[in-house]
């Protein structure tokens, strides 16, 4: 996709355009930059054929082209998601209609600068197709340039290329998440992740399993030893910041299959669960496009992988493990896998003296039951990294909720014959309890938090940017976060 930004008033249109109005928009008078487009657009306001509600989308023929028009409802409800979905929904007007070019016309809005990134965003993560494993993939599609028009705005271009290398980078994960299994497992991922950060001259460590043992990385040897196809760490550093500067380290749960083990899931379950590996996919896209942008920090990312599978080789029920971090933990549920492998790459975490720790990862039922398939929730006490990534996430169009980290069940990990279990016996509070397991392995006093995405990792339903599978959840608040972070 060929993207540019102009400047300027709009004055003979192309073979698209897209224009986005509020409900509160009853005629274009308030918008001279409209002006070419007042003749045509002004009776569809008036007579109420065009209403502007929330999604509405209107296609009408425009001299020779298209004009796309894109409702964006009540001007006070408009926020980060509603500039991505409205371009999405442009793009995809323009693409039903094979044109092969679409200029969007930057609609007024208290951040202009954010507003083109959500919309660059928007209209090229609506480009998303999984075609690669169809024997007949559809046609390429025939939108090929997009044009950001503002009549003014400093550093267009800049933005322009943010947006971009953000929307890349979800689109990785993306890609990644839907990866089949039988494709996708601990070496491919490796493979893959090595292939993608050596270029942009990031250091890549890939440990086998003779590294994970000699590590101690024991649980994750555990998780993975079950399956034909052994675990992987995979650690990406990014030196992007100043030599000495404590690093923030992201880590991510690459579960590439999660059958549940012996404690193996009902078949119904068992959908999606080639997405277990979303965190870990999203902080290698985090990595990769935050070494694109140049963003002055030192980031380092953990990415422990393994294929959860019963067989006699692997875990049991019952099973007593020492840890790297010396606690020893009984797996009372091998079903609780990725806290498993986190508390090990947490450990890895924490020896980097890390500014702050930040994991992803799709790791409890109870977590998307509680908040709904696009709510991530966010355990974290520590105020300033808590209100960082809220307020990120809020730009950026994600939703996280805040869910506490509640001293009172602490003591359902106690395990009886080892210092934890990994799976408490009650059935409730499912999201706190693997989120207190999580901060057994995170040294006091260090900045945590942790994103729980098994509801929004993947979708059930298309809706606009946004096909069934993966959705790349987390890279776009994680990204900017760092990126704000790192402006200080
Ligand atoms: N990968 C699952 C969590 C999950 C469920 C992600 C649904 C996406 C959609 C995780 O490994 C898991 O199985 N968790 C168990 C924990 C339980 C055994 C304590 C769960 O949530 O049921
Ligand atoms: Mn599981
Ligand atoms: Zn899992």
């Amino acid at each position: 996709m060929q993207l540019s930004f102009i400047t300027g008033r709009l004055t003979t249109p192309g073979a698209g355009t897209a224009l986005f109005l509020s409900e509160d928009e009853t005629d274009l008078t308030g918008r001279p930059e409209l002006a070419a487009f007042q003749a045509a657009v002004a009776p569809l306001l008036t007579t109420g054929q065009f209403k502007a509600k929330k999604g509405e989308a209107l296609p009408l023929q425009f001299g020779r082209g298209w004009l796309f028009l894109v409702g964006l409802g009540k001007p006070d409800k408009i926020t980060a998601e509603t500039w991505l979905t409205s371009a999405a929904r442009a793009a995809q007007m323009a693409q039903d209609r094979q044109a092969a070019e679409l200029e969007i016309i930057l609609p007024p809005s208290d951040d202009p600068a954010l507003t083109l990134k959500l919309q660059v965003m928007g209209s090229l993560l609506a480009q998303y197709r999984p075609q690669e494993y169809k024997s007949q993939p559809d046609p390429e599609p025939t939108l090929t340039r997009l044009i950001f028009r503002a009549e003014k705005l400093e550093k267009g271009e800049e933005l322009l290329e943010q947006g971009r290398l953000m929307a890349e980078g979800v689109l990785l994960a993306r890609r990644l998440g839907d990866r089949p299994a039988n494709l996708l497992y601990p070496e491919t991922f490796a493979l893959e992740a090595a292939a993608l950060a050596k270029p942009l001259g990031l250091s890549v460590d890939i440990f086998e399993e003779k590294e994970l043992a000699r590590e101690r990385l024991n649980l994750i040897l555990a998780v993975g030893g079950g399956s034909a196809r052994p675990p992987r760490l995979v650690r990406v550093t990014y030196p992007g910041g100043p030599a000495g500067q404590k690093p923030v380290v992201l880590v991510g749960k690459g579960i590439t299959f999660d059958s549940g083990g012996v404690s193996l899931k009902p078949s119904g379950s068992l959908e999606g669960m080639k997405t277990d590996m979303a965190g870990a996919a999203a902080v290698l896209a985090v990595t990769l496009a935050a070494a694109r942008l140049k963003l002055p920090l030192n980031l380092t990312a953990i990415m422990p992988l393994a294929e959860n599978m019963p067989d006699g080789a692997g875990c049991r029920v019952g099973d007593v493990y020492a840890t790297r971090s010396g606690q020893t933990v009984e797996i009372t549920n091998t079903d609780a896998e990725g806290r498993l492998i986190l508390a090990e790459a947490l450990t890895l975490a924490g020896e980097l003296q890390p500014a702050a720790i930040i994991d992803v990862a799709t790791l409890t039922g109870a977590c998307a039951v509680a908040l709904g398939e696009r709510c991530a929730g966010l355990f974290c006490d520590q105020p300033d990294l808590a209100l960082g990534l809220t307020t990120a996430a809020g730009q950026m169009g994600e939703n996280v909720w805040g869910l506490p980290l509640l001293e009172d069940y602490e003591d359902l990990l106690k395990s009886e014959i080892a210092d934890l279990v990994n799976a408490p016996g009650v059935p409730r509070g499912g999201a706190i309890n693997a989120a207190l397991f999580l901060r057994k392995f995170v040294a006091e006093g260090t900045p945590w938090a942790h994103l729980d995405i098994a509801g929004p990792g993947r979708a059930a339903k298309a809706r606009p940017g946004v096909t069934v599978g993966a959705t790349g959840f987390g890279v776009r608040t994680s990204l900017h976060y760092l990126a704000e972070r790192s402006r200080g």
